[in-house]
């Protein structure tokens, strides 16, 4: 113990400041697609729509096809939209709550609620909070969600919704999920409630960095189940191009379509058309969008293998980690209720991570034991310090813990 806070008051009279709270790409990621800045655009866009105009309340027909064509689902029930796929979810959201599917308002239910997977990302917690919906947890398994616990909690409370989810590369803990477990998803909750939706945020859907398991899109499996309307997919530029400056897509079913635009038209005449446009031009279709992705994983890829190669010094009886093939986080999961004290411990190092809980709905970890650790965003320099630190915090604060 002697030894470990030496090394670790060394830290700390260095008098650093790095940041790993949140998922955001560094900036050699975001030169990948400075040209998109200079592009000129021609003011008619495909079907002779004038760009510079109002119009296309969903998107520009060339946007949507080409969301059509990364999510492989209905270009007419693909919506390309503003910059935040977060954005497209809470339209949806407040859809469903203000006006329902079928004159059923999630307003007028008692305690409507959600399910929510865990580990997860808290700004939808935040989102399903703020619209007042109750939130119960459902755990992760390595093929996707603990299909066991989702039963069990659909029989224990009432009035459920939803569900809330990252098939691919979840967020922090980068599970894939399987079609089996997304077939078994979807058919559970169609068949505890025909109007059921399930939000799959695809925030990673092209963000692979290692070789991973392939997935039959879910518009697909969805499709094949007659469960389109029980569904809705969401993904986004914002890590292809620019944070909150690219641009982002929904697909679900008809009645769901209908309602977002109805939603959509409350607050919005149309999206930025040009930027659209410009995107649709640097971008152009599927394949090229994979290649450009390789770019990004260039680049991220060896700071992943760093923070695995520093973690691997923490003893296991002291907390595991994920390895994740793609996404932007990694997961720490500490064998004691320390995760707190790690976070605490860090910051006086001058290492702000994610606050612990954050991973949990109300904040709330269960056994303060979840940490999520972003390393995309700093230099690998500053990583290996930030990583020095953290190794050192969860032991410190482990053996503190005894
Ligand atoms: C799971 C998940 N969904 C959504 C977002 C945000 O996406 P957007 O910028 O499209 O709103 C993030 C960003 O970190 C994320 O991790």
């Amino acid at each position: 113990m002697e030894n470990l806070l030496k090394s670790f008051e060394e830290l700390k009279q260095r008098n650093l400041r790095i940041d790993l709270t949140r998922g955001k790409p560094h900036s050699e990621q975001l030169d990948l697609s400075n040209s998109l800045m200079t592009q000129a655009v021609e003011p008619i866009g495909e079907n002779g729509i004038d760009l510079r105009n109002y119009g296309e309340p969903v998107g520009i027909i060339e946007a949507r096809k080409l969301g059509a064509e990364i999510l492989d689902s209905n270009v007419n029930l693909t919506i390309a939209g503003e910059q935040s796929s977060y954005l497209l979810m809470t339209q949806l959201l407040l859809g469903r709550y203000l006006f329902g599917l079928d004159d059923n308002p999630w307003k007028d239910e008692e305690e409507p609620a959600f399910l929510c997977a865990v580990p997860g990302f808290d700004r939808h917690f935040a989102t399903l909070e703020g619209l007042n919906l109750k939130m119960h947890t459902v755990d992760l398994c390595p093929s996707g969600v603990n299909l066991d616990d989702l039963k069990d909690k659909l029989s224990k409370h009432p009035n459920i919704k939803g569900f809330i989810c990252v098939p691919r590369h979840s967020n922090p803990s980068g599970e894939v999920f399987s079609d089996e477990n997304i077939i078994d998803l979807l058919k559970i909750t169609k068949a505890h409630d025909p109007n059921f939706i399930n939000l799959f945020d695809h925030a990673y859907l092209i963000h692979d960095f290692d070789e991973t398991q392939t997935q039959t899109p879910i518009p697909i499996l969805a499709d094949s189940l007659s469960a389109l309307d029980n569904v809705a997919v969401f993904t986004s530029f914002s890590k292809v191009t620019f944070g909150g400056g690219g641009m982002a897509f929904l697909t679900t079913g008809e009645k769901n379509f209908k309602l977002i635009e109805r939603v959509r038209n409350m607050m919005v005449i149309c999206p930025d058309k040009i930027n659209q446009r410009r995107h649709v031009n640097f971008l152009k279709n599927k394949m090229n969008i994979i290649e450009h992705m390789k770019k990004h994983a260039r680049l991220i890829k060896p700071k992943f293998d760093l923070v695995n190669k520093k973690l691997s010094n923490i003893p296991n009886e002291i907390g595991e980690f994920t390895k994740p093939t793609g996404g932007y986080f990694v997961t720490f999961y500490a064998k004691r209720p320390i995760a707190k004290k790690i976070v605490a411990l860090s910051a006086e190092a001058g290492l702000m991570l994610t606050p612990a809980g954050s991973t949990y709905p109300y904040g709330n970890d269960p056994n303060d034991s979840v940490l999520r650790i972003a390393p995309t965003y700093i230099n690998l320099d500053e990583l290996d310090i930030a990583m020095e630190i953290f190794v050192l915090a969860a032991q410190i604060a482990h053996l503190q813990s005894l």
